[in-house]
């Protein structure tokens, strides 16, 4: 292994983790925001590119987890205990999950009530349509919310955590992940 190799996570790695917040923050702003656009077109397309970064977040996310299980994190100095590995894995595999499984959520939101889901002028094949979906849209609409909110929680905290690293226990953690 390069010296670079076992300082940082690759070059696709950081580019994956930070497209991807991006697209994430994107989607995630473009929907609670939403309701300062006025009614009308301006506020369908504020909501669109919710559906929109939410897609692309679908796409990206499985080569992200085939990438990650072919390549492994590089290590951390000061190493950290075992309960502190334990946590950082488990919140990094609930991120990974909840990525994964959002955007197939907010695709049954739209079809089981009906609603086309169109990613970039192509309309997406119908896994449930208002008739066999629309007893369950309430309950997957709020899932949806339930876990997009879980989601932002979890982002604000790892967020201050990779801070806590770099601030205060001085370790490598985030500088391994910025470009
Ligand atoms: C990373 C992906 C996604 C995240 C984190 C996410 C998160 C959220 C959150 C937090 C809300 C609730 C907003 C609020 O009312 O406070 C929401 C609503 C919604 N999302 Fe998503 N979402 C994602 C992807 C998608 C996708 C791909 C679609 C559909 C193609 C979608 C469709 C919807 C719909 C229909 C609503 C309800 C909007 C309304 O109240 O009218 N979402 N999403
Ligand atoms: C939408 C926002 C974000 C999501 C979904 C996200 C997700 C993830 C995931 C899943 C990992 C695990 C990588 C692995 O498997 O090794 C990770 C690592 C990391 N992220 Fe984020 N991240 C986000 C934003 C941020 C931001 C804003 C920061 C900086 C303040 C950050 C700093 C880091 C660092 C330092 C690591 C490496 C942690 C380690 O190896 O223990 N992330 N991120």
């Amino acid at each position: 292994m390069t010296a670079t190799r076992t300082m940082g996570y690759g070059m696709i790695a950081k580019l994956l983790h930070w497209s991807m917040a991006v697209l994430i923050l994107i989607s995630l702003c473009a929907i609670e925001f939403k309701d300062f656009f006025p009614k009308g077109a301006l506020r369908h397309a504020v909501v669109a590119w919710h559906f929109q970064m939410g897609l692309c977040v679908l796409i990206l996310i499985g080569v992200r987890i085939t990438w990650r299980i072919k390549n492994p994190a590089p290590p951390i100095f000061p190493s950290l205990s075992k309960m502190q590995s334990l946590a950082a894995t488990t919140a990094h595999v609930a991120l990974y999950a909840l990525m994964l499984i959002l955007p197939i959520l907010g695709v049954l939101t739209r079809q089981s009530r009906g609603n086309d889901v169109d990613f970039f002028g192509h309309v997406l094949p119908a896994i449930l349509d208002e008739d066999s979906g629309l007893p369950y849209a309430l309950k997957i609409k709020s899932l949806h919310t339930y876990l997009g909110d879980v989601l932002m929680w979890l982002i604000a905290v790892h967020m201050l955590i990779a801070i806590f690293h770099h601030m205060v226990r001085r370790d490598n953690t985030l500088s391994r992940m910025l470009p």
